[in-house]
């Protein structure tokens, strides 16, 4: 109940918000798409996806144009390979915490999920090696870049390590680059595709570049599996979304693209830097604990221990939170939270922060 009746704040969907997304640019390019090319944005087409996006895809990620499948968001071509590869019984290996619908599908096809701590430069290869030794692994799911929902990065070092594991012990890494290109600070890191491309399978999106609702991601595949996969993919859905891609093309080769992207990565860094300030200021003295990210949308936060569950108790702040054990494979003691400061306003950071410190402290256990 909400005396006061103040305006809930949402720290619950990690999603972009409307005005995030470049509306006149879509429409432009939409319309380019039809004049230009409708004899291939219209019918079914070809399973890999529209060959201009391909091309620029794989000149941008600096690999062959045969290892790119385009397909209907990031998340549908990482559950088709799932539903093609892992059997009932299979090992797959993931992060603690990690993305929770990754959990749910790997969960619905009856894998044996295996976690591990991740620190704050990702999870510890030689931990890696000892579940390789006790554990048949075929699937290893990681998000080396700014994690939903911890916001870490997995560093260079930790990302060699892994490649040389998946390579010596033939499992596939599936790393998942949903948020890659939303680096506001510092410089890239290779992706684990660099160190062991025969045993990494990487993904991207455009639903956090564009918008969500084109469900248009892109997978990079080693050659040994292409034509299985595309093959599993055919029988799927037939062919994916062609008119999509085709105003993806027009809008990424655009002049404008380079502005959009540098008005998001400006919006992000702004409202990361206030998280990070209200963090400081309202949450660190209370005993809560996080890694600054350096890109993407999410700060995952350690609250301290607390009587009641912070989620349940949240709606008297009016706050919207989720349950934080979702993004565990393993049961979780802490309290543990997702920040995503992606869709918030300004203001709504600072009220928003500063109610979730006025729950934490008043239920402090
Ligand atoms: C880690 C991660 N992977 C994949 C996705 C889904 O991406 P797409 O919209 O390309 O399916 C999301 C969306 O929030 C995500 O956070």
């Amino acid at each position: 109940m909400n005396a006061n009746k103040i305006m809930t704040i949402s720290f619950a969907r990690g999603v972009p918000i409307h005005a995030m997304m470049p509306v006149d640019l879509l429409a432009h390019s939409s319309q380019q798409a039809l004049e230009k090319d409708s004899q291939a944005a219209l019918p079914y087409g070809s399973v890999y996806g529209y060959g201009p996006l391909r091309n620029w895809l794989a000149q941008q990620n600096g690999t062959d144009v045969d290892h790119i499948i385009i397909g209907n968001g990031s998340m549908n071509l990482i559950a088709n390979w799932a539903q093609h590869y892992i059997h009932p019984g299979d090992y797959v290996l993931v992060e603690s915490p990690t993305y929770d619908r990754a959990l749910t599908i790997l969960r619905s096809l009856g894998a044996q999920v295996v976690a591990l701590e991740q620190y704050s430069d990702g999870i510890d290869p030689d931990e890696l090696a000892a579940y390789v030794r006790q554990y048949r692994i075929k699937m290893a799911y990681l998000i080396p870049d700014f994690n939903n929902p911890s916001g870490v990065s997995t560093s260079e070092e930790k990302r060699r390590a892994i490649a040389n594991l998946a390579q010596q012990n033939d499992f596939i890494v599936v790393e998942d680059g949903a948020y890659s290109s939303l680096r506001y600070v510092g410089q890239p890191i290779p992706p684990i595709r660099h160190y062991a491309p025969d045993h990494t399978v990487s993904t991207g999106s455009f639903s956090k570049l564009l918008a969500p609702g084109l469900r248009t991601g892109w997978m990079i595949v080693p050659d040994r599996r292409v034509k299985d996969f595309t093959t599993y993919l055919q029988n799927t859905y037939i062919s994916p979304n062609q008119f999509a891609q085709a105003t993806i093309a027009e809008a990424v080769m655009s002049a404008d693209f380079g502005p959009h992207l540098k008005f998001l990565h400006e919006t992000y860094l702004h409202l990361l830097n206030l998280t990070q300030a209200a963090l400081l200021e309202r949450l660190a003295p209370l005993g809560a604990t996080w890694t600054k990210p350096d890109g993407g949308f999410f700060f995952g936060i350690n609250l301290p221990p607390t009587r009641r569950p912070v989620w349940d108790a949240a709606d008297d702040q009016g706050l919207q939170l989720v349950n934080g054990d979702a993004f565990f494979a393993l049961p979780k003691t802490n309290n543990y939270i997702r920040l995503p400061f992606c869709s918030l306003t300004e203001g709504e950071v600072s009220a928003g922060i500063e109610r979730l410190a006025t729950l934490v402290a008043d239920n402090l256990a």
